[in-house]
């Protein structure tokens, strides 16, 4: 058994359909890929379509799937509704919503123009506002037994984080909202969760984030506790898990994929990591010797 097999057993997810927003590339295709194999059918959306039609024929061809290329930029409520009704007329209802789309780039906060500060909390927090709202809606008109959102947020949606402020205002936004409608739409069967993954390296976000020689420098692998960085099957591990039915009683969760990265920079005396075990056997002595006086 090794952590980058599939985990949960064959058509775990059959009879479901999902959404995927962001479901052209990166994480969200990695996702999608995996509930195709467990028998959802699912519809991905982003901006463009092209992307999206190569990625849906990819995706059937190796998983014998049904997935749906929808065009849609979640900052235009329009676009979402045309979106859902575009699922609904294809696959007749709709299951989950899976909020993954994003926008993010590095910048000293004072550098942002308001408009890019703007265009990052319009993808982020209102495009799963968009999205939320359109589906709960929808759901809850038509009384749909059993429903489920999962957000993806960030670690530093609670921590906050320096140089991707406009990323860290929205997140916390989608966190506050994933908890708020775990409690207020529990009682139309809909569960809310997230999940908040460290760094899974994706070609589009790595660029995005650490380009030129940062990558290297900034060795992620080195921030966690458990040395490297999360491959994309323990997400989708995960992402399935929480939207089948196996986690029915799990509502309002947030959880945390990072191999203990956020905890290692929160902990105060966690830089003693670096404190090899001869200078411990030193310091025991020279502790115990203050305390003997
Ligand atoms: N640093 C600072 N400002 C930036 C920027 C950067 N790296 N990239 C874009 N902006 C600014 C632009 O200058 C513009 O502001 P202005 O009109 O005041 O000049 C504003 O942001 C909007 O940029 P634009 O390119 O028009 O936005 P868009 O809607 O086409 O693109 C982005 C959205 C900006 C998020 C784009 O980076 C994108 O599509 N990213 C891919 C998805 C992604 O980021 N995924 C997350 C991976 S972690």
């Amino acid at each position: 058994m090794s952590y980058t097999d599939k985990m949960l057993r064959d058509d775990a997810l059959k009879g479901k359909v999902i959404v995927v927003t962001g479901g052209g590339s990166g994480l969200g295709k990695a996702m999608t890929q995996y509930f195709l194999e467990l028998g959802a059918k699912v519809a991905i959306t982003s901006r463009d379509l092209e992307k999206l039609k190569n990625t849906a024929k990819e995706l059937e061809a190796a998983t014998g799937g049904s997935c749906l290329p929808i065009q849609c930029d979640v900052r235009h409520y329009e676009e979402v509704e045309n979106m859902l009704q575009e699922v609904l007329k294809t696959f007749g209802k709709v299951d989950v919503l899976l909020n993954n789309a994003a926008g993010n780039f590095i910048s000293p906060t004072e550098r942002l123009s308001a408009n890019a500060f703007d265009t990052v909390i319009d993808i982020v927090l209102k495009g799963t506002k968009n999205c939320t709202l359109a589906f709960g809606k929808h759901w809850i008109d038509t009384k749909q037994k059993s429903s489920t959102v999962l957000n993806i947020v960030t670690t530093y949606a609670w921590t906050g984080s320096a140089y991707v402020v406009p990323s860290a205002t929205a997140k916390a936004g989608v966190l506050a909202m994933t908890r708020s409608l775990a409690v207020e739409w529990a009682k139309y069967g809909i569960r809310t969760n997230a999940i908040a993954p460290g760094p899974f390296p994706t070609k589009g976000a790595w660029d995005r984030l650490l380009p030129g020689d940062l990558a290297e420098k900034f060795d992620m692998a080195k921030k966690v506790p458990l040395q490297r960085v999360g491959d994309h099957q323990e997400l989708a591990n995960l992402a399935a898990y929480l939207v089948s039915d196996f986690s029915a009683y799990v509502n309002g969760e947030v959880v945390v994929i990072d191999g203990g990265e956020w905890l290692k920079g929160a902990g105060q005396f966690n830089l003693l990591e670096a404190i090899p075990e001869e200078l411990w056997d030193q310091l025991e002595m020279m502790i115990k010797a203050k305390k003997n006086k």
